[in-house]
């Protein structure tokens, strides 16, 4: 694969992971990002944006998929409906983008003779039961509306390779965190969310006891795993957890960026949340053993990175 002819989309390049992914990938060949500024925003592709093909629409529009797709070698298929708990509320919206937009994402691909597909999925497959690490090999068990999307999503990627041959694969993020991750939503993840309250000043809220386990990948970590998805080989045609195989509990993460910071944090508890799973983790082994993969950052690294991030954009606003 030269360079010079690698056009790549990303769907939902405006957004955390997509804007990280799309400077990584503009090294590498042509960029053009779909995405409907749902959650995501330009400014997250400032810098950057000019070199960039924006096409403002849905992912669940066939005509705009069609036209974001032609000419391209390689989709990333990073858009959704991302929130669980919007999700509950909206399970059919939720479907529409996560599980016909991503068909029609493969559906196009399979027009154009896409050299790879890869499909943002999630954690979110495997549910809540209690057994851990979480392994591909295990059944999905996905308990929301979105896990269940990602989950179809991933049986779709599946499909179009089995009978048709498209080059798909499905990428299961566990916690990912990094510089740009929106922390104003209702929904924001706990790294963002905490971050910023140690920045003005609030308490960061745990919910429960803290003592949740979680397997938090950072950002250039998981584009690593990412890129190599869509450039090995052996990952045609599979399902593979991206995470950091490491294992932190909510309070390690607080100590963190305590850490970060340079000074303690006075946490606020409150009640543990319906439907929080309360362990998750992933065996990273078979994107090891396939791909090559090799996380690089520690959680303490990768949290000062975090961290210095959040108080630079702090700075310049
Ligand atoms: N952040 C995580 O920890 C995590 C974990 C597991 C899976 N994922 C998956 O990774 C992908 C990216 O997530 P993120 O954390 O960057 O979230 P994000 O909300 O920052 O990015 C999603 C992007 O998709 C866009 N989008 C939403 N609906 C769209 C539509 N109908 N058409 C076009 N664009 C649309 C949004 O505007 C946004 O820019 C998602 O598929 C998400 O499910 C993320």
């Amino acid at each position: 694969m030269g360079h010079t002819e690698q056009r790549f989309l990303v769907t939902g390049g405006a957004g955390f992971i997509g804007s990280h992914l799309v400077r990584f990938l503009l090294s590498q060949g042509q960029v053009r990002v779909l995405d409907d500024l749902s959650t995501g925003t330009l400014d997250n592709l400032r810098e950057v944006l000019s070199e960039v093909e924006f096409i403002r629409g849905s992912v669940a529009d066939p005509t705009t998929v069609r036209e974001a797709v032609a000419g391209c070698t390689v989709v990333f298929h990073l858009a959704a409906q991302v929130s669980v708990p919007l999700s509950m509320e909206q399970p059919v919206a939720t479907f529409e983008v996560n599980v016909y937009g991503t068909q029609l994402l493969l559906e196009a691909a399979r027009q154009v003779g896409c050299q790879r597909f890869v499909f943002a999925s999630s954690a979110a497959v495997y549910g809540d039961s209690p057994r851990l690490p979480k392994r591909e090999t295990m059944r999905p068990a996905p308990i929301s509306p979105y896990g269940w999307s990602k989950h179809y999503g991933e049986l779709l990627c599946r499909d179009y390779y089995r009978v048709f041959g498209v080059p798909t694969v499905a990428l299961r993020f566990f916690n990912v965190y990094g510089a740009r991750q929106n922390p104003r939503s209702q929904y924001a993840a706990v790294v963002p969310r905490w971050i910023t309250a140690a920045l003005t000043d609030r308490k960061p809220i745990i919910y429960g006891d803290g003592k949740q386990v979680r397997d938090f990948i950072y950002i250039d970590d998981l584009i690593q795993g990412i890129w190599l998805s869509a450039t090995h080989p052996a990952a045609v045609g599979r399902v593979f957890n991206l995470a950091s195989g490491a294992r932190y509990t909510l309070l390690e993460l607080l100590r963190a960026i305590e850490h970060a910071i340079g000074y303690p944090l006075q946490p606020e508890y409150q009640p543990p949340r319906a439907g929080d799973i309360r362990r998750s983790y992933a065996d990273i082994r078979a994107i090891q053993q396939a791909l090559g993969f090799q996380p690089r950052f520690t959680l303490a690294e990768g949290i000062r990175r975090t961290v210095e991030a959040y108080q630079k954009e702090a700075a310049a606003a």
